[in-house]
């Protein structure tokens, strides 16, 4: 189902935030749910295990609209430490891509189109920007303090890599971040390793020895606050085994997957995004189900044969009540969706009432 997005492409990222959200989300109607809060999510009780990560809840406006609109975990997008500019418009392209993005085609790159039309793929690019954090604090709190009973709201946040880099700053950075999100009053903090969107060529979540040393140095921070790290894709078993062995137990959740990175040209072949470093942007929405699909399930067999117990949060190209079926049969503790609810602003609703019973 296409309807008006909440976060309009056509218009800057400053202009979404400031007059945003938009569809359905500008003067949601509030979601009643039928019965009490039957699932679990890291200690938080919740209606339904579904929400939206990181990243299109630009602010509070954003993840109280969406609260309101039934999806019960609504994960505030990434903020850093200082603020940090938005790259170029535009932000968000629809990709022409009819079945999955295959790792060879993300390789080889993909054509973006004009129009938005199911299956729905997009290519976005922000840079993970971020106000000043008095900023961000004020209004992370705020949201925080408006989930109902069985709803929550995610904290998000990465660290700032500095130009001289120093890797000790770098770690810092992450966890002071931490501690301002924590600050907020968030119950679960989320820490994003998998921007594929700032010119950095490696992403840090193959850098096992990295994740595990931010995730130790945020966890001794934070302390009982669980902690969620986001991934991308892992093609190989083993280093995806070794990662588990690594901080499994040192993290509470794994949040798997963000976009898939491939170079994006228009028709006549120019870059689609505008500037340097920007051939290269992350693919998210139908494309990359089978990825989060994959994901899903490889953590979850990994989780049982390592005794483990951290929960998955499964996301990738959600747009139905079916998809969040599959993500569920294959092992996901909770089911988020991005692009999906972008465009639809009525996904949790039409999850919870073909899923749960039927209203009196
Ligand atoms: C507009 C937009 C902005 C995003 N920004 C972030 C972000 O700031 N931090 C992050 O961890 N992921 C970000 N993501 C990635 C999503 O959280 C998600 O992992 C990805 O889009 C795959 O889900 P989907 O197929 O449902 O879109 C963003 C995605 C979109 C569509």
């Amino acid at each position: 189902m296409i309807r008006e997005p909440f976060y309009d492409p056509k218009k800057s990222y400053e202009e979404n935030y400031e007059k945003g959200p938009f569809g359905d989300f500008q003067k949601p109607e509030k979601y009643q749910n039928q019965s009490e809060p039957k699932y679990s999510f890291l200690g938080n009780k919740v209606f339904f295990p579904f929400g939206i990560p990181a990243g299109p809840l630009l602010n509070g406006k954003f993840v109280k609209a969406a609260l309101d609109s039934g999806f019960d975990i609504a994960v505030y997008k990434t903020v850093r430490t200082q603020a940090h500019p938005c790259n170029d418009f535009p932000n968000v392209v629809a990709v022409d891509l009819k079945g999955d993005l295959t790792l060879e085609q993300a390789q080889k790159g993909i054509i973006s189109k004009d129009n938005y039309e199911t299956p729905l793929s997009i290519t976005n690019s922000f840079g993970v920007p971020s106000f000043d954090v008095e900023i961000w604090q004020k209004d992370l709190a705020d949201a925080v303090a408006y989930a109902g009973n069985g709803q929550v709201v995610v904290g998000s946040f990465q660290g700032t890599k500095k130009g001289d880099g120093n890797v000790d700053a770098f770690v810092s950075d992450f966890v002071l971040a931490a501690r301002l999100v924590k600050e907020t009053g968030a119950k679960i903090l989320e820490v994003n390793f998998s921007c594929p969107n700032e010119g950095t060529a490696h992403l840090m979540c193959f850098d096992m020895a990295m994740v595990q040393r931010v995730s130790e140095a945020i966890k001794n921070e934070i302390g009982n606050t669980p902690l969620v790290i986001k991934m991308a894709y892992y093609e190989n078993q083993e280093a995806l085994k070794k990662l588990l062995q690594d901080v499994g137990n040192i993290v509470d959740g794994i949040s798997a997957i963000n976009t898939i990175g491939s170079a994006v040209r228009d028709k006549n072949g120019e870059q689609a995004l505008p500037g340097e470093g920007r051939l290269v942007s992350g693919v998210c929405g139908e494309a990359i189900k089978w990825a989060g699909l994959d994901m899903t399930g490889r953590l979850a067999e990994l989780r049982e044969e390592l005794g483990m117990k951290f929960a998955i949060v499964g996301v990738g190209g959600v747009s139905s009540a079916d998809d969040f079926k599959k993500y569920r049969e294959a092992g996901a503790d909770a089911v988020m969706s991005a692009t999906g609810a972008m465009w639809n602003q009525n996904l949790a609703q039409e999850i919870k009432e073909s899923l749960q019973e039927p209203k009196s």
